[in-house]
């Protein structure tokens, strides 16, 4: 049956000239049949390169499938749920951005790349987890507005040594806001031969006790690392799937086995297949936000 379907993907994806790109966070089973998988900034670089393809399938979040839809707006980008929603990419709203805005003339705004694209459309710049630090530090002044992660904005703005000014003030991952001191020192008790990474998206107080902090697709190129042989993974679940897969003979245990990003699990292989069949979800922008939000998209671009 399972196999009957990947066959079928296949094939249609052949037909529509169609390439699947997947988010480190997808099911194994996405993960094995996807073109290309990485984290937001691989995926969004990729987006930007896929010339010869007419179809992008985005097994992701719809913020992901957004930021590709103005990064190729040539290419039909295709979201396999329409519900696949990432919840902190609501959280600030174009009002509150603005208002921020108002207050601080003067402050470039760095919009994390977790967020809708009209939010996007008012930034200088987009960041990801992977270069916030370096995004923010390409920046004049000693003031920048984030936006809306407030984790993520004290993580670039320590690593930039620059003030953030970020809107809103609750502006989280309800995943990575999961993990709990408790998690680290339990975890450095049940496994003492184990380095632990955790995701900058996680609280100040998680972050300074890991020995690492990484994007997702920093955690792969640590995983590989050959002074690591067991890892505690601080992110979503499925990142470790990715890792085991990579390298068999290395040990990652989750920072906590609960720590799932439920509309990241609504990708399901039959609901590729459709996709592709019915050519439906279809993720657009209206233009004249999409080339707003893709001047702050592609400055971010051209400092990777
Ligand atoms: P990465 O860019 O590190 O893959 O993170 C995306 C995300 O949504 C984290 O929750
Ligand atoms: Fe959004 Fe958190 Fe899911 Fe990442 S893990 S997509 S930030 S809800």
């Amino acid at each position: 049956m399972i196999d009957n379907i990947i066959n079928e993907i296949e094939k249609l994806k052949e037909e529509k000239n169609a390439i699947i790109l997947a988010h480190n966070y997808q099911p194994k089973e996405i993960q094995e049949i996807a073109d290309f998988v990485g984290d937001s900034l691989e995926l969004c670089i990729k987006a930007s390169q896929v010339d010869d393809a007419d179809i992008i399938v985005f097994c992701g979040v719809n913020f992901m499938a957004e930021t590709a839809a103005i990064i190729s707006p040539e290419k039909k980008v295709l979201l396999p749920d329409n519900r696949a929603n990432c919840q902190m990419a609501d959280m600030v709203s174009l009002e509150e951005l603005k208002q921020k805005k108002s207050e601080n003339p003067d402050s470039p705004v760095v919009l994390y790349v977790n967020s809708r694209a009209e939010t996007k459309s008012e930034a200088d710049i987009v960041c990801t987890s992977a270069n916030a630090g370096k995004v923010v530090s390409s920046l004049d002044g000693d003031n920048f507005i984030f936006a809306p992660d407030y984790n993520l904005g004290t993580y670039s703005a320590k690593l930039s040594d620059k003030n953030a000014l970020i809107v809103p003030e609750d502006g989280h991952c309800y995943v990575h806001t999961m993990f709990k001191v408790e998690d680290i020192e339990k975890a450095r008790e049940d496994h003492p031969n184990a380095k632990i990474v955790v995701h900058p998206e996680c609280n100040d107080d998680v972050r300074q006790l890991a020995d690492y902090v990484e994007s997702t697709g920093g955690m792969v190129r640590l995983a590989k690392d050959p002074s690591i042989k067991e890892l505690v993974v601080g992110t979503e679940i499925d990142l470790a799937t990715r890792l085991k897969r990579e390298n068999p003979d290395k040990e990652f245990y989750p920072l906590r086995r609960d720590a799932f990003c439920l509309t990241m699990k609504l990708i399901t292989l039959e609901k590729v297949f459709e996709c592709l069949k019915e050519e439906k979800y279809e993720v657009t922008v209206d233009e004249p936000i999409a080339s707003k939000a893709r001047v702050a998209i592609q400055r971010m671009l051209d400092l990777s």
